[in-house]
């Protein structure tokens, strides 16, 4: 992965992560739960650990954290980033990071894009501004693999019909869009890193095109997972 200067974070040369670390990424509705859920089985019946995580909400703490983002009042843009921020910080810290250091292979269901995606570009932050700061929280851990599910958010706020909507489910089609419009700026920017999958498919054949490549990751051996 990129070297980040001056880092001084736990994970040294001589420490390198020896697992896998992948995000799953998109708009709310996309099937990640259900690729999250598939992965691990199929990793687990290669033999493999599998630590399946979400973020917000992958610890005891980001449950509250959780809970306070998406059920809680509104509060203002930049507490919004730096709560998902602090759950990210946390989640690495406490799960991710160890994980992949005893060897498993982490699949995450949202990691550091979906701020970008969603209070960088949607609620107008500022995409590096964003990232920054997840970097720093996370000392700068990012995915060996991002899979980003794509499906027009009209399509997919169809599929979420009839269950009540989070406080960010709740913003307008335009926000959505513009998360979507992040995602795929973001895969396109760096495709080594990142897969885009058409979520507009059958949800076997979504798997099969994430295993592929996840396939082709652990046939090549891990890179490790720090910035
Ligand atoms: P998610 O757990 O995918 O929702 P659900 O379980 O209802 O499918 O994500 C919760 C919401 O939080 C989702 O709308 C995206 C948003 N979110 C951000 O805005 N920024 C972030 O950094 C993360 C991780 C999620």
């Amino acid at each position: 992965m990129g070297a980040r200067g001056g880092n001084v974070g736990p994970v040294t040369q001589s420490s390198r992560p020896r697992g896998l670390f992948i995000a799953l990424e998109g708009g709310d509705g996309t099937g990640k739960s259900t690729q999250r859920a598939l992965l691990g089985e199929w990793l687990e019946a290669r033999g493999l650990e599998a630590v399946l995580t979400r973020e917000p909400g992958g610890t005891e703490l980001g449950l509250l954290l959780r809970e306070a983002l998406l059920h809680g009042g509104d509060v203002d843009p930049r507490t919004e980033a730096l709560l998902f921020a602090t759950d990210r910080s946390h989640h690495v810290a406490s799960l991710v990071r160890p994980a992949i250091e005893r060897g498993a292979v982490v699949v995450t269901d949202r990691y550091l894009d979906s701020s970008v995606a969603y209070q960088g570009s949607a609620r107008s932050l500022g995409r590096d501004e964003v990232r920054e700061l997840s970097l720093w929280g996370t000392y700068g851990l990012l995915p060996d693999l991002t899979v980003v599910l794509d499906l027009d958010p009209v399509v997919a706020a169809e599929r979420r019909a009839g269950e009540a909507p989070d406080r960010l489910e709740r913003e307008s089609l335009r926000f959505h869009s513009d998360v979507r419009e992040a995602f795929l700026e973001l895969a396109g920017a760096e495709p080594a890193r990142y897969l885009v999958v058409d979520a507009d498919q059958e949800p076997g054949a979504v798997h099969g095109l994430i295993t592929e490549r996840v396939a082709q990751l652990l046939e090549g051996g891990n890179a490790g997972a720090d910035a």
